[in-house]
């Protein structure tokens, strides 16, 4: 039996506007149907066409929740729209047809096939009102939304203000939404900064240089952590732990006593103590020892996802749209302890971020010799 998620709460059954024949842009609601939130399965009517859109950062994966989304609808006789550019292709109305063959040859492919964008606009309650009206006109009945917290906010506004259905699907590399242990990007992302710490420890084994490398994640840490124990890392620093420099300090000087040669140090870009040069500098300043700096940067965006990001993105696209076919709405679909699960949108974004697993920090320390 599946373990009970966390982060599912039971909802109750809340009556939802079915909303059709906005031709005129108003919006006219003529039937009521009960669906609920969350949790609760139910008989909807079948829905002919849905639409897909990423938003926020790409992420290895975006495309293989995509080909699933796509696949599972048709498989059910409904057509896929795919707005360009996140809510920038939904507000402008901006969309093409996605069928079988349109997402062919894209699981394994980084970034995102229909693009993706921020889009300011999307914050004001009439861009939203408009563009959903002009959904409808075209036909599409609900939304599969693929980015980060900031990107759930808007579907959740979309729902609540406007009565489109919702599902969303976590995809960013920072791993940094609540609700789910790992968001479609993560694994490959960390993967890539491996890569590069793997060919930069060559250098500092045979020249003795420290190595401090800076990669992404905004201000979450967790990106960092797993790469840094990855890594063979002589240490870390990340945004949520504080004052790390004095220790990181004495722990290099007793590793330069022991006789090791190559030093690896992760930072996090949004780590207090500033990037990797600002953190080069310090540690030079007490050690005197010669370091380089490398920051990733986007190139922990791109790539070919990793089987696991692959799996959980194909997991996500199939079940947001039979959670859409089943009546529900405002969910994610997250993972916990392994498994798939619906999570309520509301608990995602009211939330703090999600405290990544700082006993990496000391295991990095431990394990570096
Ligand atoms: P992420 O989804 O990765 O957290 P952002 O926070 O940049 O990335 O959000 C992506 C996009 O989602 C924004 O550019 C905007 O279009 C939309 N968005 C973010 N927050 C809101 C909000 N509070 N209301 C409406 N739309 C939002
Ligand atoms: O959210 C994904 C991410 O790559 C962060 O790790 C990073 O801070 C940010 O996006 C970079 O954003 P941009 O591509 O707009 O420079």
């Amino acid at each position: 039996m599946a373990a009970e998620p966390k982060g599912l709460v039971e909802c109750s059954q809340t009556p939802w506007p079915v909303i059709t024949g906005a031709a005129s842009g108003a919006l006219v609601r003529t039937e009521r149907r009960t669906v609920a939130q969350i949790g609760h399965a139910h008989e909807s009517e079948h829905m002919k066409r849905i639409g897909i859109l990423t938003s926020g950062g790409d992420a290895p994966g975006m495309n293989a929740a995509i080909r699933a989304t796509v696949r599972t609808a048709t498989l059910n006789g409904t057509s896929v729209v795919g707005y360009l550019d996140g809510y920038s292709g939904y507000v402008s109305g901006e969309y093409v047809e996605l069928d079988d063959r349109a997402v062919g040859n894209i699981i394994q492919r980084g970034g995102t096939m229909i693009g993706t964008a921020r889009c300011p606009e999307f914050h004001e309650p009439a861009v939203r009102r408009a563009a959903a009206a002009s959904m409808r006109d075209d036909g599409v009945e609900a939304m599969v939304i693929i980015g980060g917290d900031g990107s759930f906010r808007g579907a959740l506004e979309l729902q609540d203000e406007c009565g489109v259905p919702v599902a969303g699907i976590p995809g960013t590399i920072d791993n940094d939404v609540f609700g789910t242990d790992e968001t479609i990007g993560f694994d490959t992302a960390v993967n890539t900064a491996l890569l590069a710490i793997d060919q930069l420890r060559d250098t500092s084994e045979s020249t003795g240089m420290m190595f401090f490398v800076e990669v992404m994640g905004r201000t979450s840490g967790a990106l960092a952590l797993q790469t840094a124990v990855a890594g063979g890392a002589a240490g870390v620093l990340v945004p949520e732990a504080v004052e790390q420099i004095s220790e990181l300090v004495e722990q290099l000087r007793g590793s330069f006593d022991r006789g090791k040669r190559s030093h690896i140090i992760v930072v996090a870009e949004g780590d207090e103590a500033g990037g990797a040069f600002a953190v080069g500098e310090k540690v030079r300043a007490a050690l005197n020892h010669p370091f380089r700096c490398v920051v990733l940067g986007h190139i922990q965006r791109g790539g070919r996802p990793t089987m696991r990001d692959r799996l959980i993105a194909s997991e996500a696209g199939a079940m947001a749209v039979e959670a859409l076919f089943a009546g529900r709405s405002g969910m994610m679909i997250g993972r916990q302890g392994g498994v798939s699960v619906e999570v309520p949108l509301t608990e995602v974004v009211s939330r703090q971020h999600p405290t990544p697993n700082l006993g990496l920090i000391a295991l990095a320390q431990k394990l570096s010799g």
